[in-house]
């Protein structure tokens, strides 16, 4: 990870009060001193503030049910971040694994752990996502093949990767997609006529909302995380 983020992680320093630290000259790596708060650091180096040597925290896996009217940013805008309701120590330290949008609900995973959400987000793992949709218009026949098959998003190359689609009622579908472009399922619908008028993720890979309630968050257990290591 980035020496200025190993700072954060081993202390209570914010990012910029470790990267005045390094200005100053006072970290050492491998006992030389490093200035460039983005050097690439691993936890085996000898990292030393003023000749003590620091430890990294271990990292935190959280999932949380998302509201409606919350945004996934380290920043509040219109809407508050949903980090706000995650009551663990320096929650904004922390990142969100996989976006959604401010009137989606659903599972949502928040980690320190940038290796991790990387297996999670990275176009190339193909990690499955699973939504359920609620639709304007009754689903129409040849739908779900032409999600097999890949639709054309308006502003992208190429069609989207193969989905799958299963429906439960005449408006209300499962969707599961292995990518995560920008408004991916609304535009998925709207490239095939549809609207969507409800959006709520249920599963990320092997890992699944079940009964969390609404706002509320948990830390994952081992096997989850292991599931994206
Ligand atoms: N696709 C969308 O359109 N919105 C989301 O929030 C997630 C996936």
């Amino acid at each position: 990870m980035r020496l200025d983020k190993f700072i954060c992680k081993s202390t209570e320093l914010t990012r910029t009060e470790a990267k005045k630290l390094l200005k100053m000259g006072k970290v050492t790596v491998n006992d030389t001193v490093i200035k460039d708060p983005a050097t690439q650091v691993h936890e085996n180096n000898c990292i030393c503030v003023e000749g003590s040597e620091l430890t990294a925290r271990s990292s935190r896996y959280v999932i949380l049910h998302k509201p409606l009217d919350t945004i996934c940013s380290n920043v509040d805008e219109i809407y508050p971040s949903l980090l706000h309701l995650i009551d663990v120590d320096r929650a904004f330290d922390m990142h969100i694994a996989g976006r959604l949008d401010a009137d989606t609900t659903g599972l949502v995973l928040v980690t320190d752990d940038g290796r991790w959400s990387h297996n999670i987000i990275s176009p190339k793992k193909q990690c499955e996502k699973v939504y359920r949709v609620w639709l304007r218009d009754a689903l129409k026949a040849d739908t779900a093949e032409k999600f097999t098959h890949g639709v054309q998003l308006q502003g992208e190359e190429g069609l989207t990767r193969p989905a799958k689609l299963a429906q439960v009622e005449e408006r209300e579908v499962l969707l599961t997609i292995t990518e995560g472009k920008y408004h991916q399922v609304k535009r998925m619908f709207a490239a095939v006529g549809n609207k969507v008028v409800g959006l709520h993720r249920e599963q990320i890979g092997p890992i699944k909302l079940a009964n969390l309630p609404l706002g509320e968050w948990r830390y994952l257990s081992q096997a989850e995380v292991d599931a994206f290591l």
